[in-house]
């Protein structure tokens, strides 16, 4: 079966995901949303061809089978639940919300569709490299972890110049935690579990949000630490340990590459993979859509209260509100 696919949101996130919708096949672009006639006509002929929306009603009433999002954080949690209540199944760019009340909407939304499925594009947890480190956890013992995701943005200069770029903004639910800090906590859940206790020290920025910031899990038997950040570029690599033995990749983000370093030897153990990072994903959410596969959905979503539950529980306790958070 072939998934009429509908997108929300024209930047490039959106091209790279249709690209890799197409390529596994599985997908047919059928429906571009935009606030504006001439952006949704200009990125169909950068694309592919679809129809044209900017009324949201019309786009989501259309003949398409799922809604990939990619607008502006604060409005992820409210056009899922609104694409869920037009029947469509939902594809939502990371951070699937913004503040954790916001699942128990999604919950009720999903529970008057029980036939539909709503999927967080965390798509670093859908790479084989990041299977490779699950597999390779299994069956060696934890000892701790160092990983980090800091990327100077290219809307940064926009912001010292005094623009307010949306992932700069407390408007839009900006900032570094939300941003690439999400990647960091759904590797940190994915490979290691829920920890006992998690903490969050931003640095803040002007504008409200978070510009850098380290997080601290906890586990019974180890600590791991978790670097984010949005102002500078960070090179270093990432590293998870096992005693004696380390595991290391450029970050978690991206895993690139993946080395074990032991009694001074190092061997590779990248897997490989696709050239746009997005493949892996698209291909689970159309095979988890089409087989109707509820257990595979069940998994990714358990995950996803995980890690946005601690989200929640870590940015309570730091100066970061944003304007959509409740009261
Ligand atoms: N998975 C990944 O690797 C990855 C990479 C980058 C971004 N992302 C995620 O993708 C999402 C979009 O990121 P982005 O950098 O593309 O954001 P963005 O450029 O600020 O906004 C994305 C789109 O939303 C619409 N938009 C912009 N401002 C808006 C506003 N104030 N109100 C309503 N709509 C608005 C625009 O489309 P129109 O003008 O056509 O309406 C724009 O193309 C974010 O949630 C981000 O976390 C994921």
């Amino acid at each position: 079966m072939m998934l009429k696919l509908g997108v929300i949101g024209t930047s490039w996130i959106t091209a790279q995901f249709i690209t890799a919708a197409h390529r596994t096949g599985m997908y047919r672009l059928t429906a571009v949303y935009s606030r504006h006639a001439e952006t949704a006509q200009h990125f169909i002929a950068e694309s592919a061809p679809a129809q044209a929306y900017t009324d949201m009603e019309a786009f989501l009433g259309s003949d398409i089978d799922v809604v990939y999002v990619a607008s502006p954080n604060s409005l992820h949690a409210a056009q899922t639940i609104a694409a869920l209540s037009a029947g469509k199944h939902v594809i939502v760019e990371k951070p699937m919300v913004t503040h954790p009340s916001q699942l128990a909407k999604l919950e009720e939304a999903l529970a008057a569709h029980p036939d539909l499925m709503v999927f967080e594009a965390a798509r670093h947890i859908y790479d084989p490299n990041f299977h490779a480190v699950t597999d390779y956890i299994a069956h060696h013992p934890v000892t701790g972890a160092t990983l980090a995701y800091m990327k100077y943005s290219s809307k940064y200069d926009d912001y010292l110049a005094g623009k307010q770029p949306n992932i700069f903004t407390t408007k839009t639910a900006g900032g570094a935690l939300m941003d690439l800090g999400v990647y960091l906590v759904y590797a940190a859940v994915g490979w290691f579990g829920v920890p006992t206790t998690a903490t969050y020290q931003p640095h803040m920025l002007a504008s409200g949000v978070d510009g850098d910031g380290v997080m601290r899990f906890d586990y019974p038997d180890f600590g791991v630490t978790l670097v984010t950040g949005k102002t500078t570029n960070h090179f270093a690599p990432s590293e998870i340990y096992f005693g004696r033995t380390t595991l290391q990749t450029d970050t978690p983000g991206e895993l690139n590459y993946l080395k074990l370093i032991s009694a001074g030897q190092r061997t590779d153990i990248t897997a490989a993979q696709h050239d746009n990072p997005m493949v892996s994903e698209a291909r689970f959410f159309a095979e988890a859509i089409t087989k109707n596969d509820r257990a595979a959905f069940d998994r990714q979503w358990a995950l996803a209260k995980q890690v946005h539950t601690l989200m929640g529980q870590m940015r309570a306790a730091t100066p970061i509100h944003f304007d959509s958070d409740p009261d």
